[in-house]
């Protein structure tokens, strides 16, 4: 079919160059033969209200200027119609690729599909596209994997801190629209069920769906005021001991929360390493993070761009995702526990870490 297609064209319209060839695992169907190094590179990041992502936007836009490339990088305030906006405005700019941390995984795919369309790669960054064809790959720490270590290191942290079980505790999740929010409850729920069911872990206000425990937009305020309502509500005479939070904002909002009506610390589990959680953690004030290296993922998003550009199409992978429409390639990092004990290990490489863990 390809063949005739072009033959045709060639008789219609005269042409007589030769076909670029298309990488044979690529679901683009234009831009396949590379294209010029200083291309422009959209990057659409979904706010910069946690620190991954404030570091992805300085970290995109250094490395692809070393690399030579021309970053057009915006962040859409967790606002979807404003995300919608600036990819077309990538595409109208030119962009070769466009890489993409959607505010809601489910809310792209007619601009993304507009975006293959023109013959632009799309790369989903830090969290799945889903329900699009428009979609060429996914860069990503493991989601559920991420879930289930959050909830080793919440009991790990209850059997330090808090003695003997049975233990009272409480669930938080993420922002709903977010595809990793369901999947990192997901991953921790696998580890914590068979520990409600035999009565080891006991979560008193018996909210345990992801839409009881979800926090809309990942709002720290927002968990920190569904925090202060389980404990009036739950525990006026009870203990709380520990609690599985999704990332280290909401962390630090459930720690105040409890600080505030005068329980202990929890054990708790977050996620990002931020700067203020690893300071939290050296005073003993969080028990844990989980690191998911920004550099490593900006990294890895920017090898699959210089493989794009010179003609190689998109690296292979073991790791294939069914976003509801297609299958997708997804180039998936390892998150990594960090508590008190292993700190000064996992930022071994990160200056900039390694000076909140004076001593
Ligand atoms: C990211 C986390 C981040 C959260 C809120 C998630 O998709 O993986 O690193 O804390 O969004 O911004």
């Amino acid at each position: 079919a390809l063949v005739m297609v072009l033959s045709m064209t060639a008789c219609g319209g005269g042409r007589t160059e030769a076909p670029e060839t298309k990488p044979a695992d690529s679901n683009n169907e234009v831009a396949n033969g590379g294209f010029e190094e200083g291309a422009v590179i959209g990057v659409s990041l979904p706010w910069l209200g946690t620190q991954n992502w404030k570091e992805a936007e300085e970290m995109f836009k250094t490395e692809l200027e070393a690399a030579g490339f021309k970053p057009l990088i915006q962040a859409a305030d967790n606002k979807v119609p404003q995300q919608q906006q600036q990819i077309e405005s990538m595409i109208q700019n030119g962009a070769k690729v466009i890489v993409v941390g959607p505010i809601d995984g489910t809310q792209l795919g007619a601009v993304l599909e507009q975006a293959k369309a023109e013959g632009i790669y799309v790369i989903g960054y830090d969290r799945l596209l889903e329900n699009t064809t428009g979609v060429d790959g996914v860069v990503q720490f493991g989601s559920v994997k991420t879930g289930e270590l959050q909830a080793q290191a919440l009991l790990d942290g209850l059997k330090e801190m808090k003695g003997e079980g049975p233990w009272n505790i409480e669930l938080f999740g993420g922002g709903p629209a977010d595809p990793n929010a369901p999947n990192f409850f997901k991953g921790a729920m696998s580890v914590l069920q068979p520990l409600i069911d035999d009565g080891t872990l006991t979560v008193v206000s018996g909210q345990m769906d992801f839409t009881q425990c979800a926090t809309m937009d990942w709002d720290n305020s927002k968990a920190q005021a569904r925090m202060d309502s389980l404990l009036s509500g739950f525990y006026a005479d009870k203990e709380i001991h520990g609690v599985l939070s999704p990332n280290d904002g909401i962390a630090r909002a459930i720690i105040t929360s409890c600080e505030q009506a005068g329980q202990e610390i929890p054990a708790i589990s977050g996620l990002d390493a931020e700067n203020e959680t690893i300071e939290w953690i050296w005073a003993g004030r969080q028990y844990s993070t989980v690191a998911k290296p920004t550099d490593a993922l900006v990294a890895q998003t920017i090898e699959i761009i210089k493989s794009l550009q010179a003609g190689n199409g998109m690296p292979a992978t073991d790791v294939i995702v069914n976003n509801g429409k297609i299958d997708v390639a997804v180039y998936e990092l390892p998150p990594v526990v960090v508590t008190k004990d292993n700190a000064k290990e996992v930022f071994a490489n990160d200056p900039g870490r390694m000076a909140l863990l004076a001593d």
